[in-house]
């Protein structure tokens, strides 16, 4: 395992954290570093994580394979004899044939004027070797799907000169963008239906459709309004181009214009565009962390009815999560099924506590009543974009696998997953917690119970993941045919 050598403190900063993209199948990776030992270890390392290595001793055989070969990321370290890795990236982000190329610094130097001086040399993220063995592999997925962001956008040329369209279109595509042409307007309309692109650059005076109308059909359409648009023309055209900045254009580019200065204007546009994006997410997300706030509020208030299910809820999602975790499922995944376990019981909070709290035997009336709450808590939440995918689990957490269960008497695995799991932790959470009919029973027996009713109440596969983590009982195969669910 890649150990680099340990320094005082621990940093990882990375720029552009888009993290909707899939990693590409097989990144090709230029790693610059001094040390035999650190380079073999890195490149062994990456490898086995499926990416292509080149190694380099230095900055100047570092620039000399970029410039030579074509490569997905650069990871560079700082000393170096020759040249060093911030002159290395200052170079690769001065050369245009390289500048997009992005670049990670790893360095056991990680004071803030280091860092500072990586991204000012154009880094895309700083990472310290003594943090590298925990933060690396994350980093570089990170920057690489960012990188892919930028390698995924669709750039619109409209103009009536061939070459015109033809030089900016060979700029931008040297660049990394995709590219579509259009003639006019009018074209530009059709062309768009069929492949949206991400930016708009056009020029204003042209035949059937010019640039001004095209501009101004392109703003009226709620789907196309957010692409940003930038004109570009003649110098005599400044005036109408003031006038359409006004109104909303972007940019504008003055004719004859330099092809670089084009580029840079697109890139900025564009990560512009996509921090916008990124802002409206975390805007959203904070949202969603608010809306949870209310419902954990919420939950609280239920439990603080009933003195026995205090903390239950708690408790099930607790469980669930460790079920989870041993099972391998992804991170975002666990958080999703915490949450829908935290919920689970949520529909209870329109029960009358006359049935919720009744301490004897429940009528058939009130029981059907209590039945409710699975349906009642998916009403609660289905309003809400973001909780669709936790409905299964509080609709079906009381399905039996022998189809005995409520709501819908679903059975086997056409219950879903997460919702056998929150079963599994709500019954023994259930059994282990004092009622007002009864205290809760010791944890073998309230097992032994779970045991007993495996593949009748309870998913036999889950029951035999909770047994394990919670007896220590070694079914493994019960695991590994999990593994297997989760990850079809
Ligand atoms: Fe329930």
């Amino acid at each position: 395992m890649f150990r680099p050598p340990a320094s005082k403190t621990t940093v990882t900063v990375v720029r552009n954290r888009e993290s909707e993209f899939h990693m590409m199948e097989s990144p090709r990776i230029l790693i610059v570093e001094d040390s035999a030992v650190v380079r073999t270890l890195l490149s062994q390392r990456l490898e086995k994580q499926g990416m292509q290595v080149t190694q380099a001793e230095n900055g100047r055989e570092g620039l000399a394979a970029a410039l030579s070969n074509t490569f997905d990321l650069i990871i560079s370290d700082v000393d170096m004899p020759v040249m060093d890795g911030f002159t290395l990236c200052r170079e690769i982000k001065r050369n245009p044939a390289t500048r997009r190329l992005p670049v990670i610094i790893l360095s056991s130097h990680d004071t803030e004027g280091d860092i500072d001086r990586g991204f000012q040399v154009g880094a895309s993220a700083y990472v310290s070797k003594s943090s590298a063995p925990k933060e690396l592999g994350s980093t570089i997925k990170r920057v690489l799907e960012s990188y892919q962001v930028h390698r995924s956008h669709l750039v619109m040329v409209v103009d009536d000169s061939l070459t015109v369209r033809g030089m900016v279109r060979k700029s931008l595509e040297k660049a990394g963008f995709r590219v579509v042409t259009a003639g006019n307007g009018k074209e530009a309309l059709e062309r768009i239906a069929t492949s949206r692109p991400d930016l708009i650059l056009s020029d204003i005076d042209m035949p059937v459709m010019n640039g001004i109308e095209f501009c101004k059909v392109v703003q009226n359409i709620p789907d196309y309004k957010d692409i940003p648009f930038v004109v570009m023309s003649a110098n005599g055209d400044r005036s109408i181009m003031r006038r359409m900045l006004s109104q909303g254009v972007a940019s504008f580019l003055v004719k004859p214009f330099n092809l670089e200065q084009l580029v840079i204007t697109v890139e900025k546009l564009l990560s512009h565009h996509v921090l916008l994006m990124l802002k409206d997410k975390q805007r959203l997300e904070g949202e969603q962390r608010l809306f949870l706030a209310g419902i954990t509020s919420l939950i609280t208030a239920l439990e603080a009815r009933d003195q026995y299910t205090r903390g239950h809820s708690e408790s099930v999602a607790d469980l669930v999560c460790k079920m989870a975790h041993h099972m391998g499922m992804d991170e975002t995944d666990i958080e999703s099924l915490s949450t829908a376990a935290r919920l689970h019981d949520i529909g209870k909070i329109g029960i009358p506590d006359s049935i919720l709290l009744k301490p004897g035997r429940l009528t058939d009336e009130e029981f059907s009543i209590i039945k409710s709450h699975p349906t009642v808590g998916t009403r609660i939440l289905q309003v809400i974009p973001s909780m669709r995918e936790l409905l299964p689990v509080i609709l079906h957490h009381h399905e039996r696998f022998d189809g005995r269960g409520y709501p819908d008497g679903l059975r086997g695995k056409k219950i879903p997953l997460w919702a056998r799991m929150t079963a599994v932790a709500d019954t023994y959470d259930a059994l282990t917690s004092d009622r007002p009919y009864r205290k809760g029973m010791p944890r073998d027996r309230a097992l032994n119970i779970i045991s007993e009713v495996r593949g009748s109440q309870l998913c036999p596969d889950s029951v035999d993941v909770f047994l394990e983590i919670i007896a220590g009982n070694g079914a493994e195969h019960a695991v590994t045919a999990m593994r297997r669910t989760v990850e079809a």
